[in-house]
This record gives structure tokens, C-alpha cells and sequence, in this order.
């Protein structure tokens, strides 16, 4: 089965399949249909391979009815009813072509086509119109009423979203816009103002896209059937010509998508419908701005330099593997086999990784190899699998669905994990109920026709304090699941636990203070949790990034098992994870302790099996993390590095401690698309390659493993996998591949949940969620459902232990970060993309009462200190932040928000503390000291560049 597909269209069933009812058998056109009951006629008949007319329906939205296209005849009623609207019914007798039928049909076309520009020839649509398809189709072949009635094609056109153009004068007023926009997206932006002939889509009150609530997802362009919306790289471009199926690398959602291509050119990124993460939905990051993998500031050739300070030199890729071989086998030499390690990223592939791994423990000879999951979900791994037995959230995205009762904690899914926050949306509009636990009144709380029932607005650090006090609750109230406990669980762990979160310290009344949630809303939120049905707790780094990190982590599992949420579909504890390969990067052994499938180092069986099929010699001792590895570094005993794409200089905490740690250095090699903030540091260079040229695969936050296939081949020449491979035979340890699918073969041999995970499979079944124990393994959506994997689900005390990071006189507010649906991570790629219209700068929230305290207007500038170092940047007022609580992103490396980050860390797993720091605000007029530096640096890189670029002409 190829994924490389010469046509990009898919078949249209024009409403939603139904799979829970009845079986009901129909006759349509002299054919037997068998449907579930509830399906349309329309789809029952397209399903049977019959094409009915249509313009307002399409198989992503609910039937509306509004076109009269796709009328049909049916025996022994009146009358012309929609096809698209009328369900199946036993026995029913259905005609879709009749003379009477055509006759209407074209009725209908002529008054669309007389109110239409016909410029069918230059438009963007022309071929993938399903209007000019309709034309064709019913056979319109001349219009009676003429064109020069009252019209709407002299309507103005809105250009002003970045990435689509609005055409008013080509809409036929569907509304399937609107619905994608209500259904599918959940934001409600768009509305169809006037009513009969003065009808017309508009975006809020008359406003442009852009000024409008819309946050151009694209499900109204997708669902569009005419040239009205359409993406501006088809206009540019024309249509696609071929598509390859493959994944997003932006968040940890994984949504599937066709890259529609022309030649080697993206014209557009189409969501797949079959993706399991996604189904046919996406944001405006994945759907959009994909534009930086062909950006100018792409480094396409390996470069190496003696010093920081010298201009680089662009060598061929055998010189620069030999030169990196060289330097890291001669710090060995001087400095001990423990004096180098690497850094694995979540943004690449798990065949990428997985060799990354491999070679730092079989060519390095040391376990030092982390990655970047260490700075945002390691306490997620830490913490589940003391609880349950395995690192990785429970449950499918599609689980939600089935939720009765939600607890969003320490997350933003709508900026965060939009299409998932899209799937949450839907459920809470159909009636489940919300518990939002964040210190910031995130858009969840209240948007069109969603409202959390509680919003446990608490103070940043006090998570643990929360949640013990909302098992206090469950347990002194009678409301634990006995059965679940007693059948599933370790009972004496589970009394050891009860009896501790029933102490009085515990309880809401006596942590209301200190966590700044009044006790009320505790207990209300409790019982809801508890008592509500299927409950399920989603959360993200506003639980993980924290000195108590892990025990958060663990106190959910706790709520969870207590109230017997765990192990079906709607319940569950669930990650929503950062990026789009962070649970991957963890499975495939990217850990110090740890050989892919979370196996310790130092179980000498586990290792004897990677030593048989590596066929090298494996330290059974676990190796440095990253803060062990910038600390050794400073005193002198670490001193080369392999850093795969991650800007460690830009997203680690207390900057200026990280690029001490990297000055000290005597070789720093770093693979990246860009010269990034940690390259500043760096004497090789490796090009990496960008996701349109990655044959791998991606494991997303429900463990899903996706493919990621090339539509274009490799812009710098050399596939990543195989530069690890190079380094590693350089230095005297022989890797080598033919192809990313005999990695994961390899992978799957020593990797027990991977076992039946094959790219073949993969290319057969969408994808697979692990575990997946053997071919015939089909993968598994729900995990726990009838034991825990680590047998009995095991409780655990979470001692409310607070942070030592307080406020004081000198700092006395908290920051807490997070970020912004257009922007990603450090926005090394969405800086390089149009999105920068949505968020070209940082800027810190701050309630208004802290403000005016302070003397501060919205858009003043300020100063942000902390203990650590100082940023200037941009004030916003906002109400969403308590008093005493402030908030900014990390996406404009200039702003530096990780300057001013302390290094306190999760207790369990060192994951850094940027939820809280202490800070003061004041008005500033003038960069930091830290900014004026690193203005200057930035100047020397760009004079340093410069200088290679003309050596290199
Ligand atoms: S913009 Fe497109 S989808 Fe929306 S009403 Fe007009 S034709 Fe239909
Ligand atoms: S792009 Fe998305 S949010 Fe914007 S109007 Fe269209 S569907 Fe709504
Ligand atoms: S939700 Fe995440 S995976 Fe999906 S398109 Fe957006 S960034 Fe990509
Ligand atoms: S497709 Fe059924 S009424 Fe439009």
C-alpha cells in the first residue's frame, strides 16, 4: 500500500457515519443497503457506491439541509425530502435519479450559477469546485435568469488572514463554514448575518478574520466548497498534484495530515480524516506553518570552527563526522569515558533517537544521554509508573467522548493541544462537566457555549495541597469505589493513603489559606469528580514543572484509583504531552537510567540483551542527567557534548548558568535546522532535516506511533539517523542501517511493547498505540482495563512538601509560563512562519490590581526580576491572572523568559520549576543587561556568519 497517493481527493459520505444503532436495510436505485440505523439516506447511498448531488453536506459536519441539491424520491411519501437530512428506515424504497429529480436539480444550480462570478478558469478552485462538480454533475448546461440581476459578486474580498483569502462573491451562503467553525473547531466565530438574498458569512460583528475571534484552524477553508476560503498557497501555487500521508511535528496531538504537494512544493496540509489523533481536524500550526522548513535561515551544509569565537567553516559531511569523532574521542582520552554525552530531542523521529541513544551508549561507552522530556514530562513517567506501572497516559483522545466529569489541571488545551481541546469542546457542549484547576483563568473556563462548573483558581505551587485535599474529601465523605479498590488495588497501600489524606492538615478548610482555593469549591469539586460518572483528569506541564512534580503526578493516579476511573473508555489519568515526539523520545530509551521500554540500566538480563544486539559492552550505571551534565561542565569534568535539535541555551532554566556550562565546553556539536541560541556555543554543526523530509515515526501523547514520510527528499543530504551512525563508526563502534524501517525492527526486538510495531504494520493500520506485543497485536487504545500493568495499582503518599521558591518584599510576585496557540516552544520554526501575526512578541499578564500598585498601563514596558537575572518586556492588564500572580510565554528567544527561572527542580526527577518563581515588576524604559548582552552576541553570530558565507563563495 503506497501513502504517496497521485490523487488528493477522498470520497465525501456527505454526514457522519453511525456505527451504535440497529442494522437497518433499505433499497436504494434497485440496490440492498445495510446501515446502522440512524444514518442518512444520502450516506447509506454513497456508501453503496451511488453519488447523490450535494453542496451543503459533508461527511465532517451534522446534515443542514439548506441546498435542495441532493433531493430524492421515496416510495410512498410526498413530496422531495433532502437525502442529506432523511434517516434510513426499514424496507424504505429510494430513487436518487429521476427525470422530476434532474429537473429540480438544475432548478437549483441555475439560481446558484446566475449569482456567481464565471471565472472558472482562473480560479484557485478550478478542478477541486465541488460547485463546478454540481454543475457538471446535474448537467446545467444554460442559465434562464441571465446575470445581470442583484448580485453578490462585487463583494469585497478580506485578505487579512495571513494564511487564507476570504472571497465573498463566490459564497452560496452553505454555512458549512459556520458549522465547521461551531462543530468541528468549537470557537463560534463565524455567524451568517441578514436573512434571504442579504445573507451573507461573516466573521463576529463585520469584522475581518483577523480582527475576529477566529484562530484560523482552517476547518471553515477545509469545509468550504466553493473558492469563497481558500488557502493562499493554492493561489499561489495552483492545485496539488500528488499527497503524502504523514504526521504534524508541532504538539504532542499528533495530527495526521496529506501533504498536498506540486513537484517537491507543499501547496497545502490537508488534516487526514482517518487520523486517529485528529480526524480530519487541525490548528493553525500544523495546517499553516509548515513555511520554515524552506525558510532562508535554514544552514543546509555541516560547518566546523576550533573556537566559539571563530567564524564557521562549511566542510563536507565526512569531515565534519571525522573532525566531531576526533575532538570526542580526545576528550576521552584526556578527560575519562565519562567526560562526554548527548542530548536526545523530542522533535525527531524515534528511529532518530533511538540511534542517538545507541550511540552514546555503545560508541560514547556511558549512559549520559538524556533528553528534553527531562524539562517538561519527566515527572509524568516517574510518577504513573509508581502508581500504575507504566509511563504513558491511559486513554485515546477519542476516550473523551465518553467523560462525564473532566479535570483539566495545569493545562491550556485550547493554545496547548487545540485539536484535542476541539474533541473536549464537543464533549462539554454535549453536556459533561468541567473542573479547571489552573491559577490562570484559562479560555476553557468560559468560551461560546462552555463553562466550567468549577474553576480552583489556586495559587502556583500548591497542586499537591489541592488535590491531597480533594481525596480528603472522597475519602472522609464515603466516596471512594470500594469495589474498584478492593478488586484492582493494593489494598494496604490504599488504607496507608486513605488514613493520611484524612488527616485534619488535609482537609479543605485547612489548606483554603495557603492554596488560595476557598474550601467550598474544594468539596463541590470533589464530589463532582467523584460522584459524577466517567471522570477523567487531563493535565500538562502546570502539574509537571514543579519541586513536586511527580507527586502531583501521583496525586491523580490516587484520586483516580480511588474513585475507580481507570481502565475503560471516558476516565483515565492522561499527559497532554508538549511535543509532538516527547513520549517517544522517553520509550525509545532516551533516559539515563534507562534502555528503550523503561528497562533500569543495571538489570544485568536487559542489558545482557542489548549487549548481544549491539554487540558492544553497556555500563550498567546510570548516567548524567541534563542539570548534572551543565553542573559537571562548570567543575570541569564534563566536557563534550552531541546536542540533537534542542535549543537547550534558549528553553533550559536560569540562562546564564546553562551558557556557562556550554562555554566550558571543549567540544559542543549540535544538529538543528537553525543556528539557534545553543549553536552560539557550538564547534560542529550538523544540519538536521525538517519533518518533510523525516521517513520515521512520531508516538504521540496517547501512545499512538504515527508514520512520518518524506515528501521531499532531504534538503542537506544526509538523512539524521544516518549522521549518529557516521559519528558512532568514526569513533570505532560500526552502526549502520539501510533504512529507517530496519531501526524500528531493531527497536521492536529489544522493546517489548513495541514487539508487533513494524512500518509495515504501521503503513497497513493508520497507526498503532503501544503496547503492541506481537504481529498480530492490534494495539492498545485503553490502558489498566482489567489489571494495572504494574499488577495491583499501587497508592502512594504525596506529602504537600511547598516549594522553597518564595515571595518576599524584595520579589513579591509569582510567574508562572506557558504558552500561546499560534507560537511553539522556544518558536524556532513558528517565528519563521506568517503566525508571527498573532503573537510577535512575549508579553507579561498582570491583573490589574498588581498594576496599578505599581503605576503600570497596559503596553508599558517592564522589568522582570527575579533572584535569578532580569527581562524587559511588554505589560498586558488581565483579569485572567489573580492578584499577585503574573505570566508570560517563551516563545521570542530576546525576551528570554528562562533568565530569570530559578533551578529548582521536581524532588524525583529533576524537571525544572518554571511554574513558579518569585519576581518583581517595574516600569522599565530600557532593555536588560542580559538583552543588551545577548544584542550583542547576536551581532557577533550574524558578523561571524557572514564571514562564512563569503569564505564558503
Ligand atoms: S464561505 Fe464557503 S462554506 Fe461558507 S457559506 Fe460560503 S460557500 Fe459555504
Ligand atoms: S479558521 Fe477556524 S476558527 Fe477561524 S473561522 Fe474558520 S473554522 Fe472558525
Ligand atoms: S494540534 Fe498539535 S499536532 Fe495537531 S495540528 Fe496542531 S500542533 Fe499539529
Ligand atoms: S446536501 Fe442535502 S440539502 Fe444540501
Amino acid at each position: 500500500m503506497t501513502h504517496a497517493t497521485p490523487h488528493p481527493h477522498e470520497t465525501d459520505f456527505g454526514t457522519p457515519a453511525r456505527t451504535a444503532g440497529e442494522l437497518v436495510t433499505l433499497e436504494i436505485d434497485g440496490r440492498r443497503v445495510t446501515v446502522p440505523d440512524g444514518t442518512s439516506v444520502m450516506r447509506a447511498a454513497m456508501e453503496a457506491g451511488i453519488t447523490v448531488p450535494k453542496l451543503c453536506a459533508t461527511d465532517s459536519l451534522e446534515p443542514f439541509g439548506s441546498c435542495r441539491l441532493c433531493l430524492v424520491e421515496i416510495e410512498g411519501r410526498r413530496g422531495t425530502p433532502a437525502s442529506c437530512t432523511t434517516p434510513v428506515a426499514p424496507g424504505m424504497k429510494v430513487a436518487t435519479q429521476t427525470p422530476h429529480l434532474a429537473k429540480l436539480r438544475r432548478g437549483v444550480m441555475e439560481l446558484y450559477i446566475s449569482d456567481h462570478p464565471l471565472d472558472c478558469l482562473t480560479c484557485a478552485a478550478n478542478g477541486d469546485c465541488e460547485l463546478q462538480d454540481m454543475a457538471g454533475a446535474v448537467g446545467l448546461r444554460n442559465v434562464r435568469y441571465g446575470f445581470d440581476g442583484e448580485s453578490h459578486t462585487a463583494a469585497a474580498k478580506d485578505e487579512s488572514n495571513p494564511y487564507f483569502s476570504f472571497d465573498p462573491a463566490k459564497c452560496i451562503v452553505c454555512s458549512r463554514c459556520v458549522r465547521a467553525c461551531q462543530e468541528t473547531q468549537g470557537t463560534f466565530a463565524l455567524t451568517i448575518d441578514g436573512r434571504g438574498f442579504a445573507s451573507a458569512v461573516s466573521p463576529g460583528a463585520g469584522e475581518s478574520f483577523m480582527g475576529s475571534e477566529c484562530v484560523s484552524c482552517g476547518a471553515c477553508v477545509q469545509a468550504c466548497p466553493t473558492a469563497t476560503l481558500t488557502e493562499k498557497s493554492v493561489i499561489e501555487h495552483g492545485q496539488p498534484e500528488h499527497s503524502v500521508l504523514t504526521t504534524c511535528a508541532y504538539c504532542g496531538v499528533g495530527c495526521s495530515f496529506k501533504a498536498e504537494m506540486k513537484g517537491t512544493t507543499v501547496v497545502r496540509m490537508t488534516p487526514h480524516k482517518d487520523g486517529g489523533a485528529n480526524e480530519g481536524h487541525s490548528c493553525v500550526k500544523g495546517r499553516f506553518a509548515w513555511g520554515y522548513a524552506t525558510h532562508k535561515d535554514r544552514v543546509m551544509k555541516p560547518m566546523i570552527r576550533e573556537r566559539i569565537t571563530d567564524p564557521w567553516r562549511e566542510v563536507s559531511w565526512e569531515e565534519a563526522v571525522a573532525h566531531a569523532a576526533e575532538r570526542l574521542t580526545a576528550v576521552q582520552a584526556k578527560h575519562g569515558r565519562g567526560s562526554i554525552g548527548g542530548i536526545t530531542s523530542s522533535r525527531c523521529t524515534n528511529e532518530e533517537i533511538y540511534v542517538v541513544q545507541k550511540m552514546i551508549r555503545a560508541a560514547f561507552g556511558n549512559n549520559n544521554v538524556d533528553t528534553c522530556a527531562r524539562v517538561c514530562h519527566s515527572p509524568t513517567g516517574y510518577g504513573l509508573s509508581q502508581t500504575f506501572g507504566t509511563s504513558a497516559g491511559t486513554q485515546d483522545f477519542k476516550s473523551v467522548a465518553e467523560a462525564d466529569v473532566v479535570l483539566v489541571i495545569g493545562a491550556n488545551p485550547t493554545d496547548g493541544h487545540p485539536v484535542f481541546a476541539s474533541r473536549l469542546k464537543k464533549r462539554l457542549r454535549a453536556g459533561a462537566e468541567l473542573i479547571v484547576i489552573d491559577p490562570r483563568r484559562i479560555d476553557l473556563v468560559r468560551s461560546p457555549h462552555v463553562q466550567a462548573r468549577h474553576h480552583l483558581q489556586l495559587q502556583p505551587g500548591t497542586n499537591v495541597a489541592v488535590l491531597n485535599a480533594m481525596a480528603h474529601v472522597i475519602v472522609t465523605e464515603g466516596l471512594v469505589n470500594r469495589a474498584f479498590v478492593e478488586e484492582r488495588c493494593d489494598v494496604a497501600a490504599f488504607d496507608r493513603w486513605a488514613a493520611f489524606v484524612a488527616e485534619a492538615r488535609n482537609a479543605p478548610e485547612a489548606v483554603a489559606e495557603r492554596t488560595g482555593v476557598p474550601a467550598g469549591e474544594i468539596r463541590a469539586a470533589a464530589r463532582l469528580y467523584a460522584t459524577g460518572g466517567n471522570a477523567a483528569i487531563y493535565y500538562g506541564l502546570g502539574v509537571t514543572e514543579h519541586s513536586q512534580g511527580s507527586t502531583t503526578v501521583m496525586a491523580m493516579a490516587n484520586l483516580a484509583m480511588a474513585t475507580g476511573n481507570i481502565g475503560r473508555d471516558g476516565v483515565g489519568v492522561n499527559p497532554l504531552r508538549g511535543q509532538n515526539n516527547v513520549q517517544g523520545s522517553c520509550d525509545m530509551g532516551s533516559f539515563p537510567h534507562e534502555f528503550s521500554g523503561y528497562r533500569h540500566v543495571s538489570d544485568d538480563g536487559v542489558r545482557a540483551l542489548f549487549e548481544e544486539v549491539w554487540g558492544a559492552a553497556l555500563d550498567g550505571e546510570p548516567g548524567l542527567r541534563i542539570p548534572n551534565m551543565f553542573d559537571a561542565a562548570i567543575d570541569g569534568s564534563f566536557k563534550g557534548m552531541f546536542v540533537q535539535g534542542e535549543d537547550i541555551a534558549q528553553s533550559d532554566p536560569n540562562t546564564r548558568h546553562v551558557s556557562a556550562a556550554l562555554e566550558s565546553l571543549e567540544i559542543l556539536i549540535v544538529q538543528d535546522l537553525f543556528l539557534n541560541e545553543t549553536a552560539a556555543f557550538a564547534h560542529v554543526f550538523f544540519p538536521g532535516t525538517s519533518f518533510l523530509e523525516k521517513d520515521g515515526t512520531f508516538t504521540n501523547a496517547e501512545r499512538r506511533i504515527n508514520r512520518v514520510r518524506p515528501a521531499m527528499p532531504s534538503q542537506v543530504g544526509w538523512d539524521e539517523w544516518r549522521v549518529a551512525c557516521a559519528l558512532a563508526t568514526a569513533m570505532g563502534y560500526p552502526m549502520s542501517y539501510d533504512h529507517p524501517a530496519r531501526i524500528m525492527d531493531e527497536i521492536a526486538r529489544l522493546t517489548p511493547t513495541f514487539r508487533g510495531v513494524s512500518f509495515d504494520k504501521l503503513d497497513r493500520l493508520g497507526s498503532v498505540q503501544w503496547p503492541c506485543i506481537d504481529a498480530d497485536h492490534p494495539g492498545t487504545p485503553i490502558m489498566h482495563a482489567d489489571r494495572f500493568v504494574r499488577g495491583q495499582g499501587r497508592f502512594m503518599i504525596t506529602e504537600y512538601i511547598p516549594t522553597d521558591e518564595r515571595t518576599t518584599r524584595m520579589y513579591p510576585l509569582i510567574l508562572t509560563t506557558g504558552r500561546i496557540l499560534s507560537q511553539y516552544n522556544v518558536g524556532a520554526q513558528t517565528r519563521r512562519t506568517a503566525n508571527v501575526a498573532w503573537h510577535p512578541e512575549d508579553i507579561l499578564e498582570i491583573n490589574p490590581h498588581d498594576a496599578e500598585q505599581r503605576g503600570l498601563k497596559d503596553g508599558d514596558l517592564v522589568s522582570l526580576a527575579s533572584r535569578m537575572g532580569a527581562t524587559t518586556l511588554r505589560a498586558q492588564l488581565s483579569d485572567r491572572m489573580p492578584p499577585g500572580v503574573v505570566y508570560t510565554t517563551f516563545h521570542h528567544p530576546v525576551t528570554g523568559a528562562n533568565v530569570v527561572t530559578t533551578e529548582n527542580s521536581d524532588w524525583a526527577t529533576n524537571c525544572p520549576e518554571y511554574k513558579v518563581t518569585a519576581v518583581q515588576i517595574t516600569r522599565s524604559n530600557q532593555p536588560s543587561d542580559w538583552q543588551v548582552e545577548r544584542d550583542r552576541q547576536e551581532g557577533e553570530r550574524k558578523r561571524v556568519s557572514a564571514a562564512a558565507v563569503s569564505a564558503a563563495e
